[in-house]
């Protein structure tokens, strides 16, 4: 993960006639959240206060200012949640109010100025199924889950791309991390000379374009993987050996980048299975 996210938080004092309102509002900048059901709850030339009033207007528990004002007016669990994106200041309601502080939220590496954060899933994952809906294009997306071994016996992590004409997925910094934090993959970040070493790779049905290592874009150093077949799949795998009832932190960044023609995705998209 590789950013510096800076949370401010601030407070706007209301006076109406002798009663002091005091509401705290968070912020966090080069961040944008996205949400499922808002996204629509645009308003154009505010200046980020004036966005703010109309946000505490609206009764909205969040807001994104950059060149445009949008709402969010509740949160839900479909949501896609905060991203890295720049020039874009998030802000929220603080709820119950509490005093002023400003927190710095660091992660462990270092930026590129297309990374993007979405907040941690806690799920055990065995399969999940990623979707242009659930990514946002162009730039790099990380997906974190937890993966609860059953028994102890060896695991495979499989990452199959439908990919379809004109668009393209890439896939970085695959992470599985064990409980002392030993990185159990070898190569998650495709960056190993012989770029696919560690992965299981193939691809099934026609695959008239290409796929395998890249560096056309990547989300650490150099080199990522990619899938761009028109007709069929291809999958990268590797496997190793996991200890009953121990929990892995399974974390990757993938980047979709969409077709120019739009309706061409077809049902592109990323399966994730672990078993
Ligand atoms: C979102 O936009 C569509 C079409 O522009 C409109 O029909 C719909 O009512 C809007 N939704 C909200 C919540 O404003
Ligand atoms: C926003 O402001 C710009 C420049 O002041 C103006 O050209 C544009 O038409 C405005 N847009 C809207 C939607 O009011
Ligand atoms: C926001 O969502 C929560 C949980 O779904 C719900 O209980 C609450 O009523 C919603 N608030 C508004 C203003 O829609
Ligand atoms: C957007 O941010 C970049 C740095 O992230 C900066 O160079 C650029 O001037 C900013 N653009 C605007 C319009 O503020
Ligand atoms: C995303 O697209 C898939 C089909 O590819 C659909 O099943 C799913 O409901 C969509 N999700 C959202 C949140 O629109
Ligand atoms: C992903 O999984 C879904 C349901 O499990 C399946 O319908 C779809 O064909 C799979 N896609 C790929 C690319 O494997
Ligand atoms: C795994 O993820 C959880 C939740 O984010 C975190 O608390 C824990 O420290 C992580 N474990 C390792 C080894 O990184």
């Amino acid at each position: 993960m590789l950013m510096l996210l800076t949370i401010k938080i601030f407070t706007l004092l209301f006076f109406l006639f002798t009663h002091v309102y005091s509401i705290h509002i968070g912020s966090v900048s080069n961040a944008i959240y996205l949400s499922s059901n808002d996204l629509n709850q645009t308003y154009s030339n505010l200046t980020c206060m004036q966005c703010s009033c109309l946000a505490l207007r609206l009764n909205a528990v969040g807001w994104n200012c950059n060149d445009q004002c949008q709402m969010i007016l509740n949160y839900s669990q479909n949501d896609i949640g905060l991203l890295h994106s720049s020039n874009t200041t998030y802000s929220f309601l603080i709820i119950p109010p509490q005093r002023s502080t400003t927190t710095t939220l660091t992660s462990s590496s270092s930026s590129t100025s297309t990374t993007s954060l979405t907040t941690t899933t806690t799920v055990n994952l065995k399969s999940t199924y990623i979707a242009p809906n659930t990514t946002v294009a162009n730039i790099w997306n990380l997906n974190f889950y937890s993966y609860r071994a059953m028994t102890s016996t060896t695991v495979t992590v499989k990452f199959t791309f439908q990919a379809a004409s004109g668009c393209q997925w890439y896939i970085d910094d695959v992470s599985i991390l064990d409980p002392a934090g030993n990185e159990r993959l070898i190569n998650g970040n495709f960056e190993a000379p012989s770029s696919l070493s560690g992965w299981s790779t193939g691809y099934s049905g026609f695959c008239t374009f290409t796929y395998g290592s890249t560096s056309n874009q990547y989300h650490s150093t150099s080199h990522s993987y990619y899938s761009s077949c028109s007709t069929g799949t291809t999958w990268i795998s590797q496997s190793f050996a996991a200890t009953s009832d121990k929990i892995y932190n399974v974390s990757f960044w993938v980047y979709f980048n969409p077709s120019s023609t739009p309706f061409a995705y077809g049902n592109t998209g990323v399966n994730v299975t672990i078993n």
